[in-house]
């Protein structure tokens, strides 16, 4: 199995999608647990931990400096990725998850979504921005994606976060992006957003 380590936390309903949950940088595979808990109580939750470490704090690709990736690593992991999740669905009999991303977490759901669209069934992508510069074109055939940006964000520009939204819905997703009253980090707002979003496409 591409070697990940992880965390799996079987489904308590079979009903609820299985959610993929991507820490940020310095995190890990136990941070998202309670987030994804909290958003969908059922879902089965697979949570790798990043294999790039900067300074020893995990992420999910290298970057040259903040907001600027090394998009050869970010090809090269986002498939890596993609390989562990697939190998991970059928290990754990689990349908393909709604990613659940934050920050560098969400920017390698984002990769996964342009450069394999048919890995993720949608994607929750908190304080996201575009991964790629030149993606390829993606099929994203009606998946649905929220993103939810922060107004008040240091490091992904309201721009960047509109065109990341544009990028997703020409590819063919359903794009529900709010810009929330927040900085880089996480709000009350966000979980509230995303269990309604999760119940609603469910
Ligand atoms: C990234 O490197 O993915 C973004 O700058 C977000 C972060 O991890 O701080």
């Amino acid at each position: 199995m591409t070697d990940f380590i992880h965390r799996f936390e079987p489904a308590r309903d079979a009903g609820s999608p299985p959610l993929l949950l991507l820490h940020g940088t310095g995190g890990d595979e136990n941070d998202l647990l309670g987030l994804g808990r909290m958003i969908s109580p059922g879902s089965a939750l697979l949570s790798p931990r990043g294999r790039v470490l900067e300074h020893g704090m995990p992420r999910f690709f290298r970057r040259l400096a903040e907001g600027v990736f090394d998009e050869d690593d970010v090809r090269q992991r986002a498939l890596e990725l993609g390989e562990f999740i697939a190998e991970a669905q059928k290990r754990y009999g689990i349908a393909a998850p709604v990613a659940v991303g934050f920050s560098n977490g969400a920017n390698i759901a984002a990769a996964l979504l342009l450069l394999k669209p048919d890995i993720l069934s949608g994607a929750v992508l908190l304080r996201a921005m575009v991964p790629l510069s030149d993606p390829p074109k993606a099929e994203l055939g009606g998946k649905h994606v929220l993103l939810l940006s922060g107004q008040a964000d240091p490091i992904v520009p309201a721009s960047n976060s509109a065109r990341l939204a544009a990028l997703l819905s020409e590819a063919g997703a359903h794009v529900d992006h709010k810009v929330l009253p927040a900085g880089h980090q996480l709000s009350q707002a966000d979980v509230t957003l995303a269990r309604n979003w999760i119940g609603g496409i469910n």
